[in-house]
């Protein structure tokens, strides 16, 4: 008999949380969404908000499936509303000490056979699990933006993650509409892994002015049938999440594919983060 996880914690509602709150909802799980703070909680109800509102005029999603929809996520910011769930997502910033408090303090809380899983890029999963009590109930779940379109789910098993924990795992992500691959803990996982030297490469050719930035990406679009370019995808991504994802990646292989060009440092000091802030390669309204 594989686990239901039927309430879910989602903790960290920045756009992937709060996708991934928006998918478990849909899919009839009862969701307890935790941020730090009432602005993070805030900010996430409105990535919510407007995503359902997105659903409602494009004709996918009633009125009424909205509000109920709406109404099976409750929020809150104390890591201590998380007491009874089946299973948690965390998708906090993507920083190794600020994960292992969470989960440190989540194995307090929580009751021994719930899950934790990390929506982690590209950060260790087996380094996350050894700050709890229960390694064996801890794996990575790692969605695609925009979670409430993009099919993939990749499932991280460690070296001492429980098979049947896996195996219920991906049976949930099934039950999402989700299509899962399951990998070992490896930096970038798989399509990250192969994503990334792609669009470092491409950041490499426009700052060397090898071609312009909308032929970069027409090329990609028009010739390989990508739905998007390479910059106008890191522009989504956002630079700085880009950035970590390419120097973990690099500081674990030393393979120069993904030592990031200087471009991207240079802009994100510049604050140009991409569509969250308003500029990256492109301009956002
Ligand atoms: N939330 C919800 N729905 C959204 C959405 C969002 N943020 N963005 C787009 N959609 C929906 C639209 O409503 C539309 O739905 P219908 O077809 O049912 O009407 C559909 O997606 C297509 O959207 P658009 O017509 O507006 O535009 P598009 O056809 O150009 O698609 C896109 C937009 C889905 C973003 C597409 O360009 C795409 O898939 N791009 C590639 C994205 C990608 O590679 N993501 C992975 C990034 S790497 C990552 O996430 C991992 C990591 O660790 C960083």
């Amino acid at each position: 008999m594989t686990r239901q996880f039927s309430t879910v914690g989602v903790v960290g509602l920045g756009t992937m949380g709060a996708g991934i709150a928006e998918v478990l909802a849909r899919t009839g799980r009862t969701v307890i969404a935790v941020d730090v703070d009432d602005e993070g909680l805030v900010r996430g109800r409105g990535h919510l908000d407007h995503s359902t509102d997105r659903a409602v005029a494009k004709g996918k999603l009633t009125e009424a499936d909205r509000a109920a929809l709406l109404g099976r996520i409750s929020y809150s910011t104390s890591l201590d509303a998380l007491a009874g769930v089946d299973l948690v997502i965390e998708a906090v910033p993507e920083r190794i000490e600020l994960k292992a408090r969470v989960f440190a303090a989540l194995d307090r809380i929580c009751g021994p056979d719930t899950v934790f899983a990390s929506n982690t890029s590209s950060l260790s999963i087996t380094e996350i699990g050894v700050h709890t009590g229960r390694p064996g109930k801890v794996v990575g779940l790692h969605f695609f933006n925009p979670t409430p379109v993009l099919k993939l789910v990749e499932v991280i098993r460690t070296v001492v993650t429980e098979p049947e924990v896996v195996t219920d795992v991906v049976a949930f992500a099934e039950s999402l509409g989700k299509t899962p691959v399951v990998i070992g803990d490896r930096a970038g996982f798989i399509a990250n892994a192969l994503l990334f030297g792609y669009l470092n490469h491409a950041v490499r050719m426009y700052e060397t002015r090898y071609a312009t930035r909308e032929d970069l990406d027409a090329a990609m679009r028009y010739g390989c049938g990508y739905p998007m370019g390479p910059l106008a995808l890191l522009d989504l991504i956002g630079l700085d999440t880009a950035y970590e994802i390419l120097d973990t990646m690099y500081h674990q292989s030393r393979n120069r594919l993904h030592a990031p060009a200087p471009l991207l440092k240079q802009m994100i000091t510049a604050g140009l983060l991409g569509r969250k802030s308003g500029r990256g390669f492109y301009t956002y309204d």
